[in-house]
């Protein structure tokens, strides 16, 4: 028997079906996964504010840079067409971003609405509404709306002005030193956009360093920034001027995890994930898996456009439990779900503490991932700021839910890999936010060679 994966669809939603052989599946190949959204994002973002043309390869063509897209086409960008290979963006120029007649729809993308916010906040005059979906509605911005309004911005939202729909009647704003409570590289960005429009030196401190993708490029594009890692700072200099380049974009690390993990944990496995982005804030989950003793090489490594990038050689591995907290946590925020998938075929109990963002996500992941793996008979334990999950599983088909988490869905199709059975998993569609393609490349790996 070989493995079953078949997708159904009703108007709104996908149902993704997955049964293995009885003897289990072994992933062998080369692969790639697609281009990293973070960088996709912050790309589409600055070559639309810079003087210039922007190129970009390897953009990302899943929904969430979709949405970043569609709000800048509406403030007047000229983007060529997205499934070109190269994508031009003809920049405006700092501080020339139109009002749109629209409402700017921020979509599943949390990257899209907040660093979005700092340019509109910083733009004199102008008045802009943004929203989202259900999921971003009710996700927290008064975590850039209050550091924006500390710099003169003037924004209206929901509850005290914490949630999305917002309007934004642009202003001239001051420079300031922000400390932020959380390490986020949402709000780090969102506060040096807002800074390259304002006279003066605009600085963020963050407790620990978060990715670190808005810095690299924005040097690259020729802004004024200045790093201290010593105290997890960025200063950036205003008023800046950007110029068009040419941008490479890596493989997603995010979504090479999927596959890190299926290789690791299904017995007789090895594959190659080529041209994965490995920028040191971001190969978090690289460190924890090895905690873990898997068998992962990083082979041809190089530098891309300002991104270091490597070829991942991923064996399966006998992997045992291990503890993660502190710093580590912001290097692999969104990967923590599929972590809790490998962490079910380890020896031991594994623990992840200090994560309580993973609350605050696409969905909450801390409950929704316990609950869900829970219904495949996994024993996980929902913590305040975190899970524990016991190794050892032998999980049993079931219906589970990605509860519109694309990471979430991601993930439960993969812990079916090792499952009996047949998993179904509502709402599969979510994928598509930042994995188009992803149900394709798992029924390909998944046939036998
Ligand atoms: C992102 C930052 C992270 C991450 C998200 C993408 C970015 O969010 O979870 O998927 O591109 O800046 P936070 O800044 O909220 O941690």
């Amino acid at each position: 028997m070989t493995a079953l994966i078949q997708l159904t669809e009703t108007v709104l939603h996908q149902t993704l079906a997955l049964q293995m052989p009885a003897g289990g599946v072994a992933l062998q190949g080369r692969l790639q996964v697609p281009g990293d959204k973070s960088i996709s994002h912050r790309s589409l973002m600055l070559g639309s504010i810079a003087q210039g043309e922007t190129r970009i390869k390897g953009l990302l063509l899943g929904e969430d840079p979709r949405s970043t897209a569609k709000c800048f086409r509406a403030m007047g960008v000229t983007l060529s067409d997205l499934e070109q290979e190269w994508v031009a963006v003809q920049g405006v120029g700092l501080g020339n971003l139109q009002e749109p007649s629209e409402v700017l729809d921020a979509g599943n993308s949390g990257t899209t609405l907040r660093l979005m916010l700092g340019l509109l906040a910083s733009h004199p005059g102008r008045f802009f509404t943004v929203t989202g979906d259900g999921s971003l509605r009710s996700r927290p911005m008064g975590r850039v709306i209050k550091p924006l309004i500390e710099m003169g911005a003037d924004i209206w939202g929901r509850q005290g002005n914490t949630l999305a729909p917002l309007a934004v009647r642009g202003q001239r704003l001051k420079s300031m030193h922000y400390r932020s409570p959380v390490a986020s590289a949402q709000v780090k960005s969102c506060i040096l956009l807002a800074g390259l429009m304002t006279e003066g030196r605009t600085t963020v401190s963050e407790p620990s360093l978060s990715r670190d993708h808005s810095e690299r490029m924005l040097r690259a594009f020729g802004a004024d920034i200045a790093v201290d890692p010593e105290t997890c700072s960025v200063a950036v200099s205003g008023p800046a001027t950007l110029t068009g380049q040419t941008i490479v974009v890596p493989g997603d690390i995010s979504s090479a995890a999927f596959w890190l993990v299926a290789a690791l944990i299904t017995p007789g496995s090895e594959l190659v994930i080529e041209n994965v982005g490995i920028n040191p804030t971001r190969t978090g989950i690289l460190d924890a898996l090895w905690q873990m003793e898997a068998d992962i090489t990083l082979e041809n490594e190089r530098e891309v456009t300002g991104e270091p990038v490597a070829d991942l050689r991923v064996r399966a591995s006998a992997l045992k439990a291990a503890t993660f907290s502190g710093d580590l946590i912001p290097r692999m925020i969104d990967e923590i779900p599929v972590l809790a998938v490998a962490a079910l075929f380890a020896q031991g109990t594994t623990v992840v503490k200090d994560a309580e963002e993973l609350r605050v996500k696409e969905c909450d992941r801390i409950t929704v991932m316990a609950q869900q793996l829970n219904r495949l008979g996994a024993q996980v334990t929902e913590q305040p700021d975190g899970l524990e999950i016991e190794g050892g599983a032998m999980l049993q088909g079931a219906e589970v839910d990605s509860y519109t988490d694309h990471r979430v869905g991601m993930s439960l199709a993969i812990a079916a890999l090792r499952t009996s059975g047949q998993t179904t998993i509502q709402r599969a569609e979510a994928a598509a936010v930042s994995y188009p393609s992803f149900v394709q490349t798992l029924a390909n790996l998944c046939q036998p060679a």
